[in-house]
């Protein structure tokens, strides 16, 4: 059998966070019936619950949570149930102020909102463990428990802390990993700028400062918010997973956001679920990153099928215009996550709001009632078109193509005092995704210790922090047979921000044949030209160029303008058994396209389908069938040339023959004759 996200439902999840406690008793009754209708599975339960549960200190009200898992129960849906610490009722604030969280000026955020709780606070996190111990002993066996869900979206509005226990915790964190000043001293080149330690009690938490802090407390300080984090979701997820083994623990995740490192975090739930919230408004740059966000979730968790937690029908409020999905918008959206391995579609929310601050937020039954709105019926349809789908559920995403992307990198790298602000964490790997999206070459996203070995190409976008370990899995996996592609600055810090000596990229320069001298950043709008030996077609770059000189690598392009005329961008170098390139520029998205279609076909890479501009294909796999996805993100109908694929359209059972219309905003999941060609 398949392995099952959540052992207790067959085929896709489908469903949204449910509020029940905004609503008088009988409109649970009615919201049963519509569940039922439009194929709902499972709810979000509990997640602002909090201060109706236990409105006084230890003293707990569950009886409505009670009704509520029972009414479930009786009508076949299942209860992803969250543990509610993610919005402390205000007693804790009254009894424990300093439980609140403080910012890099002092300034301490107040109840009224939510996530208004320090993840350093032993008060929060005692309250916390008792309230998880009630929810486990309680519910612990109920036939509607199929999921817990831990908190939500850690992180999301208050990712840092700097109060006084905050800077007590970090300074706790610090000795465990140094042990001694001296080390500390040294890891951090306290050195410089008079910054050395002498006693434990003189670090603080990166405050707001006159000017530029120590980069390397600033790293270690991510590093700590990042765990102090973690052990919040860790202590939860212990006393939960004690009372109920056989139950799968997530969190939500918030996609591309910076604080957390999701790939660690990975490694701790049971399996991945995020929100995502694409904007309406954002065309075919949007689609793009929200293929990155998916894979990069997904990767997160080892590329096993995961949960799209939260979507919205409809409109956001928290944008400054928040405009509608259009009709076959949602669908394609829903369509998207699972064309990047989702075995569950979910919302927020159930239900929408008669008050509080996301009354205007969309939901599955929007203000009108479900009888006369567009999006209730989108909503039945989509649920209609997930029972079709149910074969889907287990079957995970296929490429031969994986880009790397690592948090660390990412803190390291948008810290300030860069050569250029202009080159960050999300916007280096999306170049490169984007060149592969739009010529429908599926990408996996791994992480610095990922089993690389599986993956024809590698690209290595921009990985500024190298430490000795990622250098080395490099090094082996070009040495294997692999084909690397690492884009300029690279390798220049290791774990402590400390420059790596003697030429850039230090620890691969064998690797990769050649070693940089310096750097050109350059400012928006300013572009640099290159010339490929090969053909004479010349390129166009921009933002930064490296200058460099090659010790083996073979040149494929060399600069045409000014002074860095001649100079090479472009190099391969063998080694071992494989191939390693450098890009020394970043070059225009047209451009990287056509030069990395060439360079992956040498590898033996090739689209999936003909690249057409936007259209997304995908590809799932299992031990028995390969489902083609093919998406079509524009607001135009389409004929797709699908080149030699064949087979039956998922849905509707028509035989696919190399071609398929989609109308604006279409998707169709084709199960394939044949195997794809080599
Ligand atoms: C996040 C939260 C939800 C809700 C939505 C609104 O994803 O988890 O509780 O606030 O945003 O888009």
């Amino acid at each position: 059998m398949k392995r099952r996200v959540v052992p207790k439902i067959s085929g896709l999840i489908y469903g949204g966070d449910y509020n029940p406690e905004q609503w008088p008793e009988q409109v649970w009754h009615e919201d049963m019936a519509l569940m039922k209708k439009a194929g709902v599975n499972l709810v979000t339960i509990c997640v602002f619950a909090w201060s109706r549960i236990e409105p006084r200190p230890g003293e707990y009200d569950f009886d409505w949570v009670h009704r509520l898992m029972d009414l479930l129960a009786e009508n076949g849906i299942f209860a992803c149930l969250a543990n509610a610490t993610a919005s402390p009722p205000h007693w804790m604030a009254r009894l424990y102020p300093e439980s609140l969280p403080v910012d890099a000026e002092g300034r301490v955020y107040y109840p009224g909102s939510r996530q208004h709780y320090s993840v350093t606070s032993r008060d929060y996190r005692r309250h916390v463990a008792a309230l998880t111990r009630e929810f486990a002993r309680r519910f612990a066996g109920h036939p509607a428990l199929a999921v817990w869900h831990v908190n939500n979206e850690y992180a999301c509005h208050m990712p840092y802390c700097m109060s006084e226990n905050t800077a007590a915790a970090f300074r706790a964190w610090l000795r465990e990993r140094y042990g001694t000043l001296d080390a500390l001293n040294e890891a951090w080149g306290t050195t410089f700028w008079s910054q050395i330690i002498s006693d434990w009690e003189e670090i603080l938490p990166p405050r707001k400062a006159p000017t530029q802090l120590n980069p390397a407390l600033q790293l270690d300080y991510h590093r700590f918010i990042h765990q102090a984090t973690l052990e919040c979701y860790l202590a939860e997820k212990e006393i939960l997973q004690a009372a109920t083994p056989d139950i799968p623990i997530t969190t939500n995740f918030v996609g591309l956001m910076k604080s957390l490192d999701y790939m660690e975090w990975g490694r701790h739930v049971d399996f991945v679920a995020w929100d995502s919230y694409p904007d309406p408004n954002g065309g075919l740059d949007e689609s793009v990153l929200n293929a990155l966000a998916h894979s990069w979730m997904r990767g997160c968790g080892r590329g096993q099928p995961w949960v799209l937690m939260e979507q919205v029908t409809s409109q956001v409020n928290w944008r400054p215009v928040n405009s509608l999905k259009p009709p076959g918008m949602m669908r394609l959206h829903s369509y998207q996550a699972l064309a990047h391995g989702a075995d569950g579609i979910m919302f927020f929310q159930w239900r929408a709001s008669r008050f509080g601050g996301e009354k205007f937020h969309g939901a599955m039954v929007p203000h009108v009632g479900p009888e006369r709105s567009r999006i209730f019926r989108e909503v039945c349809e989509l649920g209609q078109e997930l029972k079709t789908l149910a074969v889907l559920q287990g079957s995970t995403v296929d490429s031969s193509v994986a880009l790397m992307m690592d948090a660390q990198n990412r803190w390291a790298l948008e810290l300030g005092s860069k050569p250029s602000n202009r080159l960050n964490g999300v916007t280096e790997p999306l170049h490169f995704f984007r060149a592969l999206w739009q010529n429908a070459i599926p990408v996996e996203i791994v992480g610095t210790d990922h089993d690389l070995s599986r993956y024809r190409v590698l690209v290595v976008p921009t990985l500024y922090l190298m430490t000795q370990a990622t250098a080395q899995r490099l090094r082996d996996y070009v040495q294997a047979g692999g084909t690397l592609i690492v884009s300029y600055f690279s390798g220049i810090v290791n774990e402590h921000e400390q420059i790596q000596l003697g030429g850039y990229p230090a620890m691969l320069r064998d690797v990769l044949g050649l070693w940089v001298e310096e750097w050109q950043p350059l400012p928006e709008g300013v572009q640099k030209t290159l010339r490929l030996n090969a053909t004479g077609q010349i390129l166009r770059a921009h933002t930064w160029c490296d200058l460099l000189h090659v010790e083996g690598a073979e040149v494929l392009a060399t600069y045409t303008s000014d002074f860095f005329a001649g100079r090479p961008a472009l190099t391969r170098h063998r080694f071992g058994q494989g191939w390693a390139y450098y890009v020394a520029t970043k070059l225009e998205p047209v451009d990287l396209e056509s030069w990395l279609l060439n360079t992956l076909a040498e590898a033996g890479v090739h689209p999936l389908i003909p690249p057409q501009e936007g259209i997304e294909a995908t590809l799932r796999m299992d031990q028995d069938h390969r489902y083609l996805f093919i998406l079509n993100h524009l607001d135009q109908a389409r004929e797709v040339e699908l080149g030699t694929w064949r087979g039956v359209d998922l849905l509707h059972g028509h035989p696919v023959v190399s071609k398929l219309a989609l109308p604006p905003f279409g998707a169709a999941v084709v199960r394939l004759d044949t195997l794809p060609s080599p």
